[in-house]
C-alpha cells in the first residue's frame, strides 16, 4: 500500500514536469503554425472555391462523366483476388458453411478425426455422413441433401464421400468447398488393398467390409488385375478423383477432357482449398490460415502425441507394389487423373507461395517410380477404354464387392 502511494505521487510529479515542457513546446508550435496559416489560409480557401465552382459545372453538365462512373464501378467490384489470382471464393470474409466432399483413401479419416476434436474446441457443427458408398445422387436426392446441409446450424462443416454438388444450380447458397487428394496410383493401391485386407481395425475388418468377396478375388495378384485388364484395374473405374470435382453430371464420370476441364474450372471457382496428402502438414497449416474459426490449432493437435496414437492407426495394411510394367500401364490409363492431380498440386504450391510457405517437393511431372527408370520408350499400350460392358453404370460403386467379379 505504502509503496503504491509513494510511487503514485512520484509519478504525478514527473507528469507535471513533462506537462510544463509540453506547454512551452506547443506555444512555439502555434507560433509557427500561425505564420504558416496566414499564407496558406488564402490558398486553402481558393482551392475550396475552385472545387465548388467545378462541382457546380459538373452538375450543370448532367452529372458524372462516364469514366468516373466506370472507375467507381471498378472500385466497387474489384477485390484483391480479382486482381491477383483466380480464387474468387477466397474473398468470403467468414465462410460459415463449409463442405468437405472427401475423396476416398486420401487421408480423409485422419482429417475427420481431427475435425471431431476441432468441432468441440471451436464450437461448430460437424456432420460427417456415414454413407460411404453413394457418391452420385439423383436430382431429387441432390436437392434433398443440399437443403439438409444448408439448414444445419451455422457455422457448420459437412463432410461426405460425394461428388460435387452444385448448390447455385438450385438457388441455394453455395458453401465453401475444401478437399484433399493424393497421387492417383497411390490412392488406387491404397484402395485395392483396403478393400481386401482392411486396416488397423484388425484382420477381421475386411470380413465386415467386403463379406461377399471370394478368396480368389481377395488374393488376386494386383499385376494380374492390371495387366489382364480386370474391370477393377481399368477405366472407367480408374477415373475416380476427377468426378468428385466435376460434379453430378453423367458426363463427369466419363474419362475424358470434358470432365477434366470442368473439374479444373470448378477447383478454381468453388474450392477454397484442395490440398495434397503428400504435404498434409502444409494443408493443415493453410486450413488454419484460411478457415481459422474451424481449423485453429489443427497442426498442434495433429502433432500431439495423443493424436499420433490415434492417427497412427488409419494406415492400410499389406500393400504390395506392382511391377514396373504394371505401374506404367496404370499410369497410362490414369492420364486424366494425373493431369488433374498435377494441376491441383501446382495450384496448391501457388497458394503456399502466396501465403509465404516454401514448396518442399520437386516440380516433376512424373511419379518417382517412373523417374528411376532408363527412359522407357513409349510402348503402344492397349486401348485405354476396355470394351467390356459397363456393368458399373447402375450405381455399383468401387467398393461393391460383387461388381468386381465380372471379368473381361
Ligand atoms: C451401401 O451400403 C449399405 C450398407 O452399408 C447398403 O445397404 C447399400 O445397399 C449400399 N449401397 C450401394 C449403392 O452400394
Ligand atoms: C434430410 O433430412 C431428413 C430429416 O432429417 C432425412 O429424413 C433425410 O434422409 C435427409 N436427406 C438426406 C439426403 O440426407
Ligand atoms: C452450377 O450451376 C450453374 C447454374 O446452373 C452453372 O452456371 C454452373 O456452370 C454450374 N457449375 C458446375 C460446376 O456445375
Ligand atoms: C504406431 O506408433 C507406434 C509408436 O508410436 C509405432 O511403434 C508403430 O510402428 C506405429 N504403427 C504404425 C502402423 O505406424
Amino acid at each position: 500500500m505504502m509503496n503504491y502511494s509513494t510511487s503514485y505521487r512520484h509519478k504525478s510529479q514527473t507528469q507535471n514536469h513533462t506537462r510544463d515542457r509540453n506547454n512551452k513546446r506547443s506555444a512555439w508550435l502555434s507560433l509557427i503554425l500561425f505564420r504558416f496559416s496566414l499564407r496558406d489560409y488564402g490558398f486553402c480557401m481558393t482551392s475550396l472555391f475552385l472545387f465548388c465552382l467545378g462541382s457546380l459545372f459538373y452538375q450543370w453538365n448532367g452529372g458524372p462523366p462516364k469514366f468516373l462512373l466506370e472507375f467507381r464501378q471498378y472500385l466497387g467490384q474489384s477485390t484483391f483476388f480479382d486482381d491477383h489470382g483466380p480464387y474468387p471464393p477466397r474473398v468470403l470474409p467468414f465462410p460459415s458453411q463449409v463442405v468437405y466432399n472427401r475423396v476416398g483413401k486420401c487421408g480423409s479419416r485422419t482429417v475427420v478425426l481431427l475435425l471431431r476434436v476441432l468441432a468441440e474446441r471451436h464450437q461448430f457443427t460437424l456432420v460427417s455422413s456415414e454413407i460411404h458408398n453413394k457418391t452420385r445422387l439423383t436430382k431429387h436426392e441432390q436437392v434433398d441433401l443440399m437443403k439438409n446441409i444448408s439448414n444445419l446450424p451455422k457455422p457448420f462443416l459437412f463432410t461426405r464421400h460425394v461428388h460435387f454438388l452444385n448448390f447455385t444450380r438450385f438457388r441455394i447458397e453455395q458453401p465453401v468447398y475444401i478437399n484433399i487428394i493424393r497421387d492417383p496410383i497411390s490412392r488406387f493401391l491404397s484402395n485395392y488393398f483396403f478393400r481386401r485386407f482392411g486396416d488397423w481395425r484388425g484382420e477381421q475388418n475386411h470380413l465386415i467390409r467386403t463379406p461377399g468377396m471370394k478368396d480368389f478375388e481377395r488374393y488376386l495378384d494386383i499385376n494380374v488385375c492390371i495387366l489382364e485388364n480386370y474391370p477393377e484395374c481399368s477405366n472407367p473405374r480408374l477415373f475416380y478423383i476427377i468426378p468428385y470435382f466435376c460434379g453430378q453430371h453423367p458426363q463427369c464420370r466419363e474419362p475424358g477432357p470434358w470432365a477434366l476441364e470442368r473439374a479444373k474450372k470448378n477447383v478454381l471457382e468453388n474450392f477454397l482449398l484442395v490440398g495434397i496428402l503428400e504435404e498434409l502438414e502444409d494443408v493443415l497449416l493453410l486450413l488454419e490460415r484460411l478457415l481459422p474459426h474451424f481449423f485453429s490449432d489443427v497442426l498442434s493437435i495433429y502433432k500431439s502425441p495423443e493424436y499420433r496414437k490415434l492417427g497412427n492407426m488409419t494406415g492400410t495394411v499389406k500393400k504390395h507394389t506392382p511391377t514396373l510394367r504394371a505401374l506404367q500401364v496404370l499410369y497410362q490409363r490414369m492420364k486424366y487423373e494425373y493431369d488433374f492431380y498435377y494441376f491441383v498440386r501446382d495450384q496448391f504450391h501457388l497458394l503456399k507461395k502466396k501465403i509465404g510457405l516454401k514448396s518442399a517437393s520437386t516440380q516433376t511431372h512424373q511419379p518417382s517410380f517412373l523417374l528411376n527408370l532408363p527412359l522407357a520408350t513409349q510402348e503402344p499400350e492397349e486401348e485405354e477404354e476396355e470394351e467390356e460392358d459397363d456393368e458399373e453404370e447402375e450405381g455399383i460403386e468401387l467398393d461393391d464387392a460383387h461388381s468386381w467379379l465380372v471379368q473381361p
